[in-house]
C-alpha cells in the first residue's frame, strides 16, 4: 500500500516535470486581424512556407559572385532548450551567405498605423561575425530570387563583426520629388546587441507620431523621434531646407577683425635705440692709453708665398695668408676700439602697437543661405512607401546554429508585449535555469596568493617545525638577494662599496672564499674519483687497505665479548654482571 502510494506520487512528480517542459504554441486565433505571428510550429522546413533563396548574383563577366548556399532548418533548440519541441528557424552553415523568405498570406499595410516588429534570436554557437537582422520585403509575386538586391521597406536587427556591434534600423525611403531616388536612412549611434547563448528578444516600434523605440528583452535600448531629431538618421530623413550659396563670396571691404592696431599711436622716436636693445656700449668706458688703432689686427704672413704653379694672369693676384699681428701683443690692444657692452637698464623690449576695437567691425562673414532646390518633406516615414509582402533573412555569418523564433509583425505594442510575456519570458527563465544547472566547471580555480612571512608566523594551524623551516628558507632567500644586490652594486662602483661597507665586503669575501674552497674541494675529489675510476685495480688496493682494517677491529671486539662471556660461563660467577656486559 505504502509502496503504491510512493509510486503514484513519483509518477505525478514526473508528469509535472514533463508538463513544465511541454511546449504549448501561442494561440494565434487571439491575434489582431492584420498581425502576423510566426512561431515555426511546422514539421520541418519543407512543410513550411519559408523558402530558401535560389538567387545567384553575377558580375558583368557572368562569373558567380554570391550564391546563397547556406543551409536552413526548422528544428528545436539544441542549447539549453526550454521546451521539448519548441522549434525555430535555424541558420545551419558557417561562413556562408544565407537567404530565406516567407511570403505573407496577405500584404501588410502600415499606413496611418503603428509598426511593431519583434523577434527572438538565440546564438547557440555564439556570433563572432555576422548579421541576424530581418527585412520587411516589398510586395512581390514571389521571393525565389531573394537577394541583397531585393527591395525592402524596413531592416531591423543585430549585426556584429569583431568589435563592431550594432542593431540596425534602416528605413528605405523614396524621394517624394523623384520616386526612383530611394535612399536607405540608417539609424546613427545604434545600440549594441546582446551576446550570450540564451534567447534575446528584439523589438522595433515606430509610432504614427514618428516616435521610435528599440527594445532588448522588453527594455528600451534606444528611443527618439524621427522628425524632431533630423540627425538621428544618416542620411537625414529630410534634406535641409536651406543650403549655402556656393556662389556667394566675401566682399573685399568686409571688416571681420574685431580688434585692430590703434592708428593714433605711433612708435616714439628713438624708441628702438633707447628701449629696444638689451645691451648698450658702456658710456663710461675709455680707450686704454696704449691701444693703437693704427696698428692692424691681422697682417700678411711674410712666410706665405705664391706656389710655383700660380699664374697671376690666369689666377689673379696671389693673396697671402693672414696671421695675428705680433705687434698687438706688446700693446693693450690694436685695431679699432669699441667700448664693452653693458645691460641696458631702459630696455623694455620691442615696441608693440596697442590694439583697439575695430569701429568698422561688422562680424564674421558667412555665405548666404538659399532655398535648397532639392528640399522635400518626408513627414510620415511610418507610412511605408510600399506594401510589405514578405519577411526575409538575408545574412552572412561566420557562426552557425543561430535560431530565430516568434516573429511578430503588427500594429499593437500591447500585443507584442503580451506575446513576449507569454513566449519569450517563460522560455528565457527556463533556459536560464537550464544553463545554471549545466554550468561548466571552472577550469582554473582561483589560487589563493602565497602567505607572507607575518601570516605564516601568526598561523596557528602550521606546526612549529614547518614554521622554522620556512623561516630558514626566507632567511636564506633574503641573504641571497642581499648578496646579489651587493654584487651588482660592487660591479657598478667597487671603490664606494669597499670604503662605505668594509665589513660587509670582508664578510662576503670570506663567505665567497669559503664556498669557493668547498666547491673546489668537492669538485677536485669528484674529478679525482672519475679520472681514477676507470684506471684499473690499483685504486681498489689502496682503498681496500683501510677497509680491511675495520672489520678486523670489530672482530677483535666481538672476540673479546665472546671471550668475556665464555669466561663468565666457565667460572659461573657473577652472571648478572656478564649479562650487563653483553648488553
Ligand atoms: C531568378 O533568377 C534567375 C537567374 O537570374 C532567372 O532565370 C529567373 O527567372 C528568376 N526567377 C524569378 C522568379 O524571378
Ligand atoms: C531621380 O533619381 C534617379 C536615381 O537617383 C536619378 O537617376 C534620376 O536622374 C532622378 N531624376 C530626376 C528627374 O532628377
Ligand atoms: C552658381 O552660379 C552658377 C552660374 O551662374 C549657377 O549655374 C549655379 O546654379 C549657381 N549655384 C548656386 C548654388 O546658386
Ligand atoms: C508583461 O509583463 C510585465 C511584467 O510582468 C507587465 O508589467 C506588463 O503589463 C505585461 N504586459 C502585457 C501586455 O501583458
Amino acid at each position: 500500500m505504502v509502496c503504491l502510494k510512493q509510486v503514484s506520487l513519483l509518477s505525478i512528480a514526473l508528469a509535472c516535470v514533463v508538463k513544465a517542459e511541454d511546449y504549448i504554441p501561442y494561440d494565434k486565433s487571439k491575434l489582431t486581424t492584420s498581425a502576423i505571428f510566426e512561431q515555426f510550429d511546422y514539421q520541418d522546413l519543407d512543410h513550411s512556407p519559408w523558402k530558401p533563396s535560389t538567387a545567384k548574383k553575377f558580375d558583368e563577366g557572368r562569373h558567380e559572385v554570391v550564391s546563397y548556399v547556406g543551409k536552413w532548418a526548422i528544428e528545436p533548440a539544441k542549447k539549453y532548450p526550454a521546451f521539448s519541441n519548441d522549434k525555430g528557424l535555424v541558420l545551419k552553415s558557417k561562413a556562408a551567405h544565407h537567404a530565406i523568405s516567407y511570403k505573407l498570406p496577405q500584404p501588410f499595410d502600415n499606413t496611418d498605423n503603428d509598426l511593431v516588429l519583434q523577434y527572438e534570436i538565440k546564438l547557440q554557437n555564439g556570433l563572432s561575425c555576422g548579421g541576424t537582422y530581418i527585412k520587411l520585403l516589398d510586395l512581390q509575386d514571389n521571393y525565389d530570387n531573394f537577394s541583397t538586391d531585393t527591395p525592402y521597406q524596413v531592416m531591423f536587427g543585430p549585426d556584429r563583426c569583431g568589435s563592431e556591434n550594432k542593431i540596425h534600423f534602416i528605413l528605405r525611403r523614396e524621394n517624394p520629388l523623384n520616386v526612383s531616388d530611394v535612399q536607405e536612412k540608417k539609424l546613427k549611434n545604434s545600440p549594441m546587441s546582446r551576446s550570450g547563448d540564451l534567447t534575446t528578444l528584439y523589438t522595433l516600434i515606430l509610432k504614427q507620431n514618428q516616435d521610435f523605440e528599440i527594445r532588448i528583452n522588453g527594455e528600451v535600448a534606444k528611443a527618439g523621434n524621427l522628425l524632431r531629431s533630423p540627425h538621428l538618421l544618416e542620411p537625414r530623413l529630410n534634406p535641409p531646407k536651406e543650403i549655402i550659396d556656393e556662389n556667394d563670396t566675401k566682399p573685399l571691404d568686409w571688416e571681420d577683425s574685431p580688434r585692430i592696431p590703434d592708428p593714433n599711436v605711433q612708435k616714439p622716436e628713438g624708441y628702438d635705440e633707447k628701449h629696444g636693445l638689451p645691451t648698450i656700449p658702456d658710456p663710461e668706458a675709455v680707450k686704454p692709453e696704449n691701444w693703437d688703432e693704427s696698428v692692424p689686427v691681422l697682417i700678411e704672413d711674410p712666410d706665405s708665398t705664391a706656389p710655383e704653379y700660380w699664374d697671376e694672369e690666369e689666377d689673379g693676384k696671389w693673396l697671402a695668408k693672414e696671421i695675428p699681428n705680433p705687434k698687438c701683443k706688446e700693446l693693450a690692444g690694436c685695431g679699432p676700439w669699441s667700448p664693452p657692452r653693458i645691460p641696458n637698464k631702459e630696455y623694455t623690449g620691442p615696441w608693440i602697437q596697442p590694439m583697439i576695437d575695430n569701429p568698422n567691425y561688422v562680424g564674421e562673414w558667412k555665405p548666404r543661405m538659399i532655398a535648397n532646390p532639392h528640399y522635400y518633406e518626408d513627414d510620415k516615414p511610418s507610412n511605408l512607401n510600399k506594401l510589405v509582402g514578405g519577411l526575409g533573412f538575408e545574412l552572412w555569418s561566420m557562426s552557425d546554429e543561430i535560431l530565430f523564433d516568434n516573429i511578430y509583425l503588427g500594429h499593437s505594442i500591447a500585443e507584442a508585449e503580451r506575446i513576449g510575456n507569454l513566449t519569450f519570458k517563460v522560455k528565457y527563465l527556463l533556459e536560464d535555469q537550464h544553463k545554471r544547472a549545466n554550468k561548466p566547471k571552472i577550469q582554473n580555480e582561483p589560487v589563493a596568493p602565497p602567505k607572507n612571512f607575518d601570516e605564516l608566523l601568526l598561523d596557528k594551524n602550521g606546526n612549529t617545525f614547518k614554521q622554522f623551516y620556512l623561516f630558514l628558507q626566507l632567511f636564506a632567500l633574503r641573504q641571497f638577494l642581499d648578496i646579489k644586490d651587493f654584487f651588482y652594486d660592487f660591479l657598478r662602483d667597487p671603490v664606494y662599496q669597499i670604503t662605505h661597507r668594509p665589513i660587509k665586503f670582508v664578510l662576503y669575501c670570506v663567505v665567497f672564499v669559503f664556498v669557493f674552497t668547498v666547491i673546489c674541494g668537492i669538485g677536485s675529489v669528484l674529478l679525482f674519483m672519475i679520472s681514477n675510476g676507470g684506471g684499473g685495480s690499483h685504486t681498489y688496493e689502496i682503498l681496500d687497505e683501510p677497509r680491511s682494517n675495520g672489520p678486523k677491529i670489530e672482530l677483535l671486539a666481538d672476540d673479546e665479548d665472546v671471550n668475556t662471556i665464555e669466561t663468565a660461563k666457565s667460572t659461573g660467577v657473577n652472571r648478572s654482571a656478564t649479562e650487563a656486559i653483553k648488553k
